[in-house]
């Protein structure tokens, strides 16, 4: 029998209907920002493949929005959101208003210190991380989940609410669901439809050129030194340059996957994250390079 999905907007009401689930099992939680994507959608199979019941939050989250453009132009379509969800066997959508979330008076914030939050998208977006934390931290009170689904495709984002969690003690496991694809390996996004044909096709490169920073590791001898870190991202550099010549570069980063830290030698495995515009749309991907 197919369970219909509820929409609820309110913040009483929502909690009313998951203490009533929980009565039945474990609450698997997937917050997204709407816009979905087969990648939204893989974390809520996976929610739904290992609980009870499945709830989505669809709120674009001002706070985390240091360009007010972006926050403009950010896709949004609820009623398409929620079929989807339903689809992929969800059972509540909580997509409240920004008032529900920030009512007049709020000011208060959750914050991770520290490397965590000051590299990478911290450094070229101010205040995002303050952004996602605070109202990832009101999302997992309003919920209360026993699990909550994030994307490997955010990284730092993953780390960084891994930490808030550890640190604040919440009782409720984050779990890690790998990035997903588009067939040619463009990491799926809401941003991507906003790609021109043009810039579409030269988004591919990012994807290639993670995995090529796999075939630099592995080439390594002592007189190319392409063991380490800012060697490979070098190369990454100039190989994006030469191929793809409007591309705007925020970072291409070989660092330590728990720490975030850039590393020299690599010694096991290394995390290769980078930020690139490409026809004025920002992109983000990443992927573990490893010693074979
Ligand atoms: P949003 O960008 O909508 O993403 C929601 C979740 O989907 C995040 O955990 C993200 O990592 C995951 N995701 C996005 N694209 C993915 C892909 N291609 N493969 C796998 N997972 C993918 O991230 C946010 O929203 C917000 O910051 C939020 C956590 C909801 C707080 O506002």
């Amino acid at each position: 029998m197919e369970i219909m999905i509820e929409k609820l907007t309110g913040i009483a009401a929502l909690r009313y209907r998951v203490r009533e689930a929980r009565a039945t099992g474990a609450i698997g939680f997937v917050p997204t920002m709407g816009a979905l994507h087969e990648g939204h959608l893989t974390l809520v199979r996976q929610a739904r493949a290992e609980c009870k019941t499945v709830v989505v939050s669809i709120f674009v989250n001002p706070t985390q929005f240091n360009d007010k453009k972006d926050l403009e132009k950010y896709p949004r379509d609820l009623e398409r959101d929620i079929a989807l969800c339903q689809e992929a066997g969800a059972h509540l959508v909580f997509a409240p208003e920004p008032e529900e979330i920030y009512p007049d008076g709020f000011c208060t914030a959750v914050t991770v210190d520290g490397p965590l939050t000051q590299t990478l998208e911290g450094k070229y977006r101010p205040g995002h991380f303050a952004g996602v934390t605070t109202v990832v931290a009101k999302l997992l009170h309003i919920v209360q989940p026993d699990r909550a689904y994030f994307g490997e495709k955010d990284w730092q984002q993953l780390k960084v609410v891994q930490r808030m969690v550890a640190d604040l003690n919440l009782p409720v496991e984050i779990v890690p669901c790998a990035t997903v694809r588009e067939v040619d390996g463009l990491a799926m996004s809401s941003r991507n439809i906003r790609l021109s044909p043009e810039a579409r096709k030269q988004a591919v490169f990012l994807p290639y050129l993670l995995n090529t920073a796999q075939d630099i590791f592995d080439a390594a001898t002592y007189e190319s030194q392409t063991d380490k870190g800012p060697v490979i991202s070098a190369w990454l550099t100039t190989l994006l340059e030469n191929n793809i010549p409007g591309a705007e570069i925020d970072y291409i980063a070989v660092i330590d996957p728990e720490t975030l830290m850039g590393v020299d030698e690599i010694k096991d495995r290394a995390l290769v994250a980078l930020a690139v515009k490409i026809g004025g749309v920002r992109l983000i991907d990443n992927r573990i390079i490893f010693k074979r």
